[in-house]
């Protein structure tokens, strides 16, 4: 595949994998991208995940025919694009790797050498000529590991933006970019939102006509669209109006309130209501729908002196990556002495910037009237503002 006249893709697409990183449903596989770019030198972007080396090296060599590269540019060294850099080296044995100081810090520890003799290091602002193609460094820390760079060239005006502006799935695929690219920024790169503005502003002083991410499709129409999205998300903004409801239920009279709640919600006027069972659903969902919305119900039991464990795993996501600027409320449920609302409040005490809502649901083993007026005022509260 072509990107332009000079830089070809030697990605390839996984549809064997159980779970990206080691925890998320990719139901729709993933892609790790790896470009080549042909000049007087010929640089190669990056490698690929361990179990799709050959296939890499074979795509490299359909697009390099007898020539041979004469850089490796890594960007990231997470393993789903550095573990066949050993590889590579071994293959061409001429090939000089460039990359930032801490990534052959990282090299060392995967590979055993950090290749002493065949190394330029870069930093932010230092260029590498290729010929017609004079590439620049810039250095984008924790986006989302501390030893990333992303690259660009001025010539084809390309941004190769390492793991920004990927998402989940496989190229091969025909889906929404954003659907995935949400559930993907905040479940990996979510905690990060100041180093994201601060490489979006980077990005903002470059002429950028194609970006080329590690994950996902090369983006070349509607740069805004996707720039706005990325502002927003780093931003801890809110995307779309609506409200986000997370909820455990046992034996399914906590449910019966979060359907209720839902209901009286639409029926306010409430433009969007997305409800998610954390024990049955993709937690990677909710996460990504409680920053996608201005608005987050929590709804669960009281459970050993607790909350019902799926409820504290999502809300310890929640506080990992960052979750602020948002409208909280509580549904507790309990048949003796329900104090849910009490763990789930304290676990969101360190987050900035959030407001709970003045209602809050009560309910006492299973909806009764006072909690049924209960839900009805909290969805009269959420739909005010
Ligand atoms: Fe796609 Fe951070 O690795």
């Amino acid at each position: 595949m072509n990107i332009t006249g000079d830089i070809k893709y030697v990605g390839v697409n996984d549809h064997e994998i159980d779970l990206f990183e080691g925890q998320y449903t990719v139901p729709n596989g993933m892609a790790y991208n790896s470009y080549v770019i042909l000049d007087d030198k010929i640089a190669v972007l990056d490698s690929v995940d361990a179990r799709f080396g050959d296939e890499w090296l074979g795509h490299i060599r359909g697009a390099i025919g007898k020539k041979l590269p004469d850089y490796l540019i890594v960007q990231h060294m997470e393993p789903d694009h550095s573990a066949n850099i050993l590889s590579f080296m071994t293959t061409y044995p001429k090939a000089v790797i460039v990359s930032s100081k801490h990534a052959f810090v990282m090299m060392s520890q995967y590979f055993g050498t950090d290749f002493p003799e065949r190394r330029i290091i870069v930093k932010e602002g230092d260029t590498l000529s290729l010929g017609k193609h004079v590439l620049s460094f810039i250095a984008a820390p924790l986006v989302h590991w501390p030893e990333v760079m992303v690259t660009y060239d001025a010539t084809d005006k390309v941004l190769f933006s390492a793991d920004a502006f990927g998402k989940f799935g496989a190229l091969d695929i025909d889906e929404d970019w954003a659907c995935e690219a949400r559930r993907y920024y905040f479940g990996i790169v979510g905690k990060f939102g100041v180093q994201v503005q601060n490489l979006l502003k980077k990005a903002a002083a470059l002429d950028i006509k194609t970006i080329c991410p590690l994950h996902g499709p090369v983006l070349t129409k509607n740069l805004e669209y996707h720039l706005n999205l990325y502002n927003t998300w780093s931003s801890y903004g809110v995307e779309s109006e609506g409200v986000a409801i997370a909820y455990t239920s046992i034996y399914g009279h906590t449910k019966k309130a979060v359907e209720l709640l839902a209901e009286k919600l639409k029926e306010n006027g409430c433009p969007k209501v997305a409800v998610t069972d954390l024990a049955r659903d993709d937690m990677a969902e909710a996460v990504e729908d409680a920053f996608r919305y201005g608005k987050l119900v929590l709804a669960t039991t009281t459970y050993n002196g607790d909350i019902f464990p799926f409820m504290r795993t999502f809300i310890e996501h929640l506080v990992e990556h960052n979750y602020k600027n948002r409208t909280v409320a509580f549904i507790e449920n309990g048949s003796w002495a329900p104090w849910a609302t009490k763990v789930m409040k304290g676990m969101l005490e360190g987050c900035k910037n959030l407001a709970f809502a003045e209602n809050t649901v009560r309910i006492l083993s299973a909806l009764n009237g006072e909690s049924t007026a209960q839900v009805e005022n909290l969805a009269k509260e959420l739909c005010q503002n």
